[in-house]
C-alpha cells in the first residue's frame, strides 16, 4: 500500500465520521508493518471532553487487535488538510519514533512527514 492509497482509506472513512457538533469530519488510516489497515474517524460526544480524534480511533481500533508496529498513518477532514492534535501526537510517539504521517488536501498534493518533526523530544517514561 502506497502513500496515495492509504490516503484515500482516510478519506473514504470520513464518511463514518461522527461530529454532530463541530461537523468537522476527520478520516485516518494506519499502516501497520505487516501490510494491514485500521481506518478510523472522530467519534464526538455532547460531553465534549469524551470525544476522540480519528488517529486515536484507528491507533486503538489496531492495538486492541494486537497490532503495535506501525509504519504510515494518513489523516484528511472534510476540510482538507489537517495535522493531528497535541494528545494524538503524543499517542502516537508511544508506538514508535519512525511514523510517518501523511495529509493534504487530495491524494495528488500530499505532505509527508516524521512523528517527530511534530513531536520533537517527546515524553516517554
Ligand atoms: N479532531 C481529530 O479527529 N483529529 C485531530 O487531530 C484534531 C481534531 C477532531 C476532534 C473533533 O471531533 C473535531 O476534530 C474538532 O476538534
Amino acid at each position: 500500500m502506497n502513500e496515495k492509497e492509504l490516503y484515500q482509506k482516510a478519506k473514504q472513512a470520513l464518511e463514518y465520521s461522527y461530529a454532530p457538533y463541530s461537523r468537522f469530519r476527520v478520516g485516518a488510516a494506519l499502516l501497520t508493518t505487516s501490510g494491514e489497515v485500521f481506518t478510523g474517524v472522530n467519534v464526538e460526544n455532547s460531553s465534549f471532553g469524551g470525544t476522540i480524534c480519528a488517529e486515536r480511533t484507528a491507533f486503538v481500533k489496531a492495538i486492541s487487535e494486537g497490532f503495535r508496529d506501525f509504519t504510515a498513518l494518513a489523516v484528511t477532514s472534510s476540510e482538507g488538510e489537517v495535522y493531528p492534535c497535541g494528545i494524538c501526537r503524543q499517542f502516537m510517539f508511544e508506538f514508535g519514533d519512525d511514523l510517518k504521517i501523511i495529509t493534504g488536501d487530495d491524494e495528488e498534493h500530499l505532505n509527508v512527514v516524521e512523528i517527530t518533526e511534530l513531536l520533537p523530544k517527546g515524553f516517554r517514561l
